[in-house]
């Protein structure tokens, strides 16, 4: 039984059986080679959003595929009762690359964060110091758990299900003053992402992140940055923070780690891991040998084929052609970020979601942010050919925008509304997944593997 490549069919399925918590794009992917997506009927595009900053090595990277199905075959799973070779390794890989002595591995950037701002409590609790109060910032995002809503600055995402996380305190970005007025005697930490990704990709200040680092020294503060979007070469350097000539006390890291194999990391200092003595904080999952394998991999393939250099060609070229764009068309607002992770603002006229689909038909896939902005996050391995077919598009793009109707109202047609989706999947019966059951009934089993086998 498959419903691979029957999008009406997979669809259904979505529809009936997944919990509908995305808005999701009429389309789904089969297959994908390098920067490229394929899907259901074979369509090609270019992927300029990476599995939102994940993809790192693009799709089929041999190295990276054969580490993960060689570990496959070895041991997917270990529990951490025992020592895990491939954990070991890349603790030992991220500290050398770093500023950090230790890691603690998890699954995804929202428990990376939630280790954080634990281990930034029971860093002073276990000094018997009263500070716990975590400032960070508005319009920041830091996860989907209760402690990391709570943390990210957007009241959007927590007002259904408070009441919330006490012991949070939001303050504008980039504005050194609030950050200094928001300072108590029971302030812990500050908690920040150098570039704010999935509110429209605004990078922070230098001089601001200094003088946050100086404060911190000061008051005796943690520094806790969010590199969860921004880590693993995504700008230019591995991490986000060597852009700032600063160092944090504690990172947290997870998307592009494991090159699509889910890992999240929080890093500490020496000093900062006195925070957490065994026992106070754990996962079943975290720190398993599969993803650490890919997560070693993806390292190795950085080493060999110098992807960050070429993060930072790519980059240098895609900006100069995009500001090129921005001084071509008035309707470009601004174009932001670092490395390869940008954000292209339109003025009124053109809606991001619109961009976003229009860019689709032609074949080239990025994300929409709020009104205005679209996210750039393509694999690291993008090349500059790719990237300048990317800025043609949306040249072509803008040539057609004469005003807020024209190419951007046909989409509507071309997409179905958030009320036609809806309609949809009430009319939905039972017809296309009988077809399913059909099938399945009808498909032969296949042998069983004799017990013991190896391969
Ligand atoms: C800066 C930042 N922190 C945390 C998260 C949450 O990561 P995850 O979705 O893996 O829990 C994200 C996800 O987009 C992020 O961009």
């Amino acid at each position: 039984m498959s419903i691979e490549n029957d999008f009406s069919l997979i669809k259904d399925y979505d529809n009936n059986y997944c919990l509908q918590v995305f808005n999701l794009l009429p389309v789904a992917f089969t297959k994908g080679k390098g920067c490229y997506l394929y899907d259901t009927e074979g369509k090609k595009y270019l992927d300029m959003i990476g599995g939102i900053a994940v993809n790192c090595l693009g799709y089929g990277n041999p190295k990276l595929t054969s580490a993960i199905s060689k570990q496959a075959k070895d041991i997917i799973h270990a529990c951490n009762y025992y020592y895990i070779p491939q954990k070991s390794e890349l603790a030992y890989r991220l500290c050398r690359a770093s500023f950090a002595d230790k890691v603690f591995f998890c699954n995804s950037g929202a428990e990376a964060n939630e280790a954080a701002i634990k281990l930034a409590r029971g860093f002073f609790y276990y000094k018997d110091i009263n500070k716990y109060e975590i400032i960070t910032a508005n319009m920041s995002f830091h996860g989907r758990t209760m402690g990391t809503i709570a943390a990210t600055g957007q009241e959007k995402f927590s007002r259904p299900f408070e009441p919330n996380v006490p012991g949070f305190v939001h303050v504008p970005y980039n504005d050194i003053d609030a950050m200094i007025d928001a300072v108590n005697p029971h302030t812990a930490a500050i908690m920040l992402e150098l570039i704010q990704g999935e509110s429209g990709v605004h990078p922070a200040d230098k001089q601001y992140i200094q003088e946050i680092r100086k404060l911190c020294n000061e008051k005796g503060i943690l520094l806790i940055i969010d590199e969860v979007q921004t880590g693993v070469g995504r700008t230019g350097k591995m991490f986000c923070y060597q852009n700032y000539g600063v160092t944090p006390d504690i990172m947290t890291l997870a998307k592009g780690l494991g090159g699509g194999v889910p890992i999240g990391a929080m890093l500490c200092t020496n000093e900062v891991a006195t925070g957490f003595r065994p026992g106070d904080h754990g996962t079943t999952f975290g720190g398993n040998p599969l993803a650490c394998a890919a997560g070693n991999a993806v390292l190795t393939v950085f080493e060999e084929q110098n992807i960050i250099d070429n993060v930072r060609e790519v980059s240098d070229e895609l900006f100069e052609k995009l500001n090129t764009l921005r001084s071509k068309y008035n309707c470009i607002r601004s174009v932001r970020g670092m490395g390869l992770l940008i954000g292209i603002e339109f003025d009124d006229s053109i809606t991001a979601q619109g961009m976003r689909e229009q860019l689709m038909t032609m074949g080239f896939l990025v994300s929409a942010i709020g009104k205005s902005t679209i996210r750039l996050a393509p694999p690291l391995i993008l090349t500059k050919a790719q990237a300048g077919s990317f800025v043609r598009a949306l040249d072509k793009i803008l040539k057609n925008v004469s005003g807020p109707k024209n190419v951007f109202s046909k989409i509507k047609d071309a997409f179905p509304s958030k009320k036609q989706v809806k309609d949809n999947v009430s009319k939905i019966g039972s017809a296309k997944i009988d077809k399913l059951d059909t099938l399945a009934a009808t498909e032969t089993k296949p042998a069983e593997t004799p017990d013991g086998e190896d391969d």
